[in-house]
C-alpha cells in the first residue's frame, strides 16, 4: 500500500479548508486497513479515517498522523421475503448507492437522496433527512477494531442509534473502522413523504413513486444549497453546522413566546422522553446570522441559515471564529448551547 506524505486535505472535503495530512493512504480493502494500522503503530502516529469529507472541518495546520481514505467498494443484494438486503462497501458514494436502491424499486433510503459522503459515514452519525434516518433500515455494520485488527459485526441495536449519533461517534468513538453496511429495504414499498417540505411538494398529487420522491428530495436540497453542485458557492459547506437542539418543554415554551412576540413562526418537533427539538436554523437566524451573512471569506449560505460556507480561500480559523460567534449569540439570546455537527480534525494540541 502506498503511503504518501504531506497531502493537502482541503480538496477531500466539501467545506474546502484545512492543511495537509502528514501521511496519507488509500484503503481499498481490509488488508490495506490492517497495513495502515501497522504503519501508524510503527511510527507512533495517530490515525484519522476519511470518508466523503462532507462533515469535516480540518485544522489549518492539518493532521499530524496518518489519514486513511476509505475506498472500499462493492454493492451486493439479496432478497429476503418482501425485503431486500443491500450490503455496500463503506467507500461507496452514498447518493449513487441510494439511486441504485431506488432503481431496484426498494423503499427506505429515498429521502436520503442527494446527501454528500460515503456509505461508511451514514451509521456513524445516523444520517437523516426528510423523515428518514439510516437507523430505520440498517441491518448490520461490519467494522475492524483498531486496537486488535479483529473484524466485528454490529447488529442494529448494537449500533446504539440516536439523533445524529451512534456508538461510533459517541461511546466507541475512534475504536472501529467501518468496512461495510447492510440495509434492509422494502421491495416495492411506498415512499415516505411525511416531512412537511415533501408534503408541500406533492400537494394535490396522488401516489408519488420512489423515483418521484428521490427527485423531489434532490430538488428541495438544491433549493437549500444542500446538494453539491459545482460552482455553487453556497454549497461549499459541511451541511448543517449545528445539531437541532433538544430541550425540555419549559425551554421550548420560552422560545415559542419570543417567537410569538417577534411574529415569527417557530416549528417544533417532538423528541424522545417528552422533549422538544427546535430548528437550529431559526435560532441562528434570529441571533443575527441570517442567510447571506458575510464575515470576510466565511459566511452563512444565502439559502439556509444552518450552513456555514467558505466563500473562497477561507481558513479553518475563520470558520471556527464564526462558529464561536454564532454559538455565543444564540446562547445570549436564547440560553441554548448549540452543538456543532461536523467532526473537527487536527485541532487537538
Ligand atoms: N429555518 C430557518 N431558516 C433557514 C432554514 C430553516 O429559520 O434558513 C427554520 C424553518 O423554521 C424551518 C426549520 O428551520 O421550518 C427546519 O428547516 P429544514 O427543514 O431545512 O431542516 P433543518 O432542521 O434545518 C434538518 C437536518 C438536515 C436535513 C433537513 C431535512 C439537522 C441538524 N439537519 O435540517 O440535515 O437535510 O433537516 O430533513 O438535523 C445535515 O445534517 O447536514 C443536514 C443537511
Amino acid at each position: 500500500m502506498l503511503i504518501q506524505e504531506n497531502v493537502p486535505l482541503a480538496p477531500f472535503t466539501t467545506l474546502g479548508v484545512g492543511g495537509p495530512a502528514r501521511y496519507f493512504a488509500r484503503a481499498r480493502g481490509v488488508s490495506d486497513i490492517l497495513d495502515a494500522l501497522e504503519f501508524s503503530d510503527l511510527r507512533h502516529v495517530p490515525i484519522f479515517v476519511l470518508g466523503g469529507g462532507s462533515n469535516l472541518v480540518i485544522a489549518d495546520r492539518g493532521f499530524p498522523g496518518l489519514v486513511i481514505k476509505i475506498e472500499i467498494r462493492g454493492v451486493t443484494s439479496q432478497a429476503d421475503g418482501e425485503f431486500c438486503v443491500f450490503e455496500a462497501g463503506s467507500g461507496e458514494d452514498w447518493d449513487t448507492f441510494v439511486a441504485h436502491t431506488v432503481d431496484q424499486n426498494c423503499a427506505g433510503l429515498e429521502c436520503l437522496s442527494g446527501i454528500p459522503g460515503t456509505v461508511g459515514g451514514t451509521p456513524v452519525q445516523n444520517v437523516g433527512a426528510y423523515g428518514q434516518d439510516v437507523s430505520q433500515t440498517i441491518r448490520s455494520v461490519v467494522a475492524i477494531e483498531i486496537r486488535t485488527g479483529e473484524i466485528r459485526v454490529f447488529s442494529n441495536p448494537e449500533c446504539g442509534f440516536a439523533y445524529r449519533s451512534s456508538i461510533f461517534n459517541d461511546g466507541s468513538r475512534d475504536r472501529y473502522i467501518l468496512t461495510s453496511v447492510s440495509y434492509r429495504l422494502h421491495t416495492g414499498g411506498a415512499p415516505s413523504i411525511s416531512y412537511r417540505d415533501l408534503q408541500l411538494h406533492f400537494a394535490g398529487r396522488d401516489n408519488p413513486t420512489l423515483v418521484d420522491t428521490r427527485n423531489a428530495v434532490r430538488e428541495i436540497r438544491l433549493s437549500k444549497a444542500m446538494l453539491i453542485v459545482p460552482g455553487d458557492d453556497d454549497a461549499r459547506s459541511a451541511g448543517s453546522f449545528f445539531k437541532n437542539p433538544v430541550v425540555d418543554c419549559k425551554a421550548a415554551e420560552f422560545i415559542a413566546h419570543i417567537a410569538d412576540q417577534r411574529g415569527l413562526p417557530l416549528p417544533t418537533y417532538a423528541a424522545a422522553d417528552g422533549m422538544v427539538k427546535l430548528p437550529a436554523a431559526w435560532l441562528v437566524e434570529q441571533s443575527g446570522f441570517g442567510k447571506g451573512f458575510c464575515a470576510g471569506a466565511v459566511g452563512i449560505s444565502r439559502r439556509h441559515s444552518l450552513a456555514i460556507v467558505n466563500r473562497g480561500g477561507a481558513t479553518a480559523e475563520e470558520i471556527i471564529a464564526l462558529k464561536n460567534r454564532i454559538q455565543q449569540a444564540v446562547f445570549d439570546q436564547f440560553g441554548i448551547e448549540l452543538k456543532p455537527e461536523p467532526v473537527f480534525v487536527g485541532f487537538e494540541r
